[in-house]
């Protein structure tokens, strides 16, 4: 069904305090890892995002046992072993959940056949095949994305320079660098990413060892059944931390975000612009550094250039930060970002197209954008593209832009963020 959202602007107010779910990427692996573990692992705060319960069924077509119960997920782990499915697994929309089951799978004895959306069939998989088969799992499919029959096997640990830093290439090696009875698994990237799997592992008793843009893990570990509580989603956050730092008169407090250093870069681009922004109250949850985040809107912004080894730390947030860049003075130049083209949409393309209906000056460059700030938004009809973040980003353009914006495709926002239309009327 395709559902649109309009949005009138200015909004009468943005204020209030907000707790959002629990972040994407560290509730895929705390499932994943869950399941592989020794023992129940019992999981507060789980993502209630379409890509998570992709997750979840992929898991319990593998034989494993999920149960929720109010806000508590019980995972009941099968020790490494998991069952031949009795049917294709289907990863929907969700990288993170293909490529990590792939190296989930890698140390299986049986064919398993993975596949998703028309939209996650486009995006590119050699980068996580290629190890993979390097460790000795058999990946078969007609081109180089899914659907991929996959056979696992007595696996070989590997050394692997990924040419992309990618937490989801990285996560699904040092997963499958667990099936060897023994043996070093090293992974570097040409930029640290993300490092929640990491920190994941160590929490179920695994030792991974780290330094910058190098990770190692030994194999014949078995991970133990934990106790987690998952941080608020940074990602999520950022679209309302965006939205309050550009309404005058705005106040939010988000209570209980990660800010974990390879996640929170977005809070730090928005400081260098001028928005005021504070961290409170920190903490660890599940071993993540946590806190909340207070917001006050109306301050102008300034342009800023952001690429080099910024870009993983806030890759997903790019889409939200270029509203930012739409209201501030002055140009923003984002470089080192050709990762966006190949994430659920070509969001370089897709952001350029449906901005500039907004108004907004934007040229395309191959890795990233240039914005020309400060000049006003006027509401139109804009289209997500079949990208949640594209919806989202598009939604937080129309409160600033005159009038009102239609934005079509709303309904992938799911994806991710059930309940952001829900926090925008409940703030505004
Ligand atoms: C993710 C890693 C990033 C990110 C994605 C989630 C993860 O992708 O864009 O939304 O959970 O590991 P890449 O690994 O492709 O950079």
């Amino acid at each position: 069904m395709d559902i649109m959202i309009i949005i009138t602007s200015p909004p009468g107010k943005f204020q209030g305090t907000v707790s959002l779910p629990g972040d994407k990427s560290i509730s895929h692996r705390a499932a994943i890892i869950g399941s592989m573990a020794k023992g129940i692992t019992e999981i507060k705060g789980f993502s209630n995002s379409r890509d998570c319960w992709s997750t979840i069924n992929c898991l319990r077509s593998l034989g494993v046992n999920i149960s929720l119960d109010s806000d508590l997920l019980t995972v009941e782990g099968r020790g490494m072993k998991l069952s031949p499915p009795k049917k294709r697994l289907n990863a929907g929309n969700s990288g993170t959940t293909a490529r990590l089951i792939l190296g989930l799978l890698a140390g299986q004895p049986f064919s398993t056949v993975l596949t998703g959306d028309r939209f996650l069939r486009r995006r590119p998989m050699a980068r996580v095949v290629e190890p993979l088969r390097q460790m000795g799992a058999v990946i078969e499919g007609k081109g180089s994305g899914l659907p991929f029959t996959i056979t696992g096997a007595a696996l070989k640990p590997v050394h692997y320079r990924s040419p992309v830093a990618s937490a989801q290439v990285k996560s699904a090696i040092l997963l499958a660098g667990l099936y060897p009875s023994k043996g070093l698994t090293t992974v570097e990237e040409p930029y640290p990413s993300r490092d929640h799997t990491e920190i994941m592992l160590r929490q179920f008793g695994v030792q991974v060892e780290a330094d910058a843009g190098r990770v190692c893990i030994a194999g014949g570990q078995e991970p133990s059944g934990v106790f987690l509580q998952i941080p608020g989603d940074i990602s999520s956050a950022a679209f309302i931390i965006v939205a309050a730092s550009i309404i005058p008169g705005a106040e939010v407090l988000l209570t209980g975000i990660g800010v974990n250093p390879t996640r929170r870069e977005i809070i730090d681009l928005l400081s260098e612009m001028g928005a005021r922004i504070e961290l409170k109250n920190p903490r660890l949850w599940a071993g993540e550094p946590v806190a909340d985040i207070f917001v006050r809107g109306g301050r102008p912004l300034r342009g800023i250039t952001v690429g080099g080894n910024q870009i993983p730390k806030v890759i997903d947030e790019l889409p939200v930060l270029t509203v930012a860049a739409a209201v501030a003075e002055g140009n923003t130049v984002i470089r080192d970002a050709s990762e966006l083209r190949v994430k659920e949409s070509d969001r370089i393309a897709a952001l350029a197209g449906e901005l500039s209906k907004l108004g907004v000056r934007v040229s395309e460059l191959a890795d990233g954008l240039i914005l020309e700030g400060g000049r006003p938004l006027q509401g139109t009809v804009v289209d997500s593209h079949g990208d949640h973040r594209i919806a989202m980003t598009l939604a937080i353009a129309g409160l600033v832009a005159k009038g009102q914006t239609t934005v079509y495709g709303a309904e992938t926002i799911d994806v991710s963020f059930p309940g952001f239309i829900d926090h925008l009327t409940r703030l505004s």
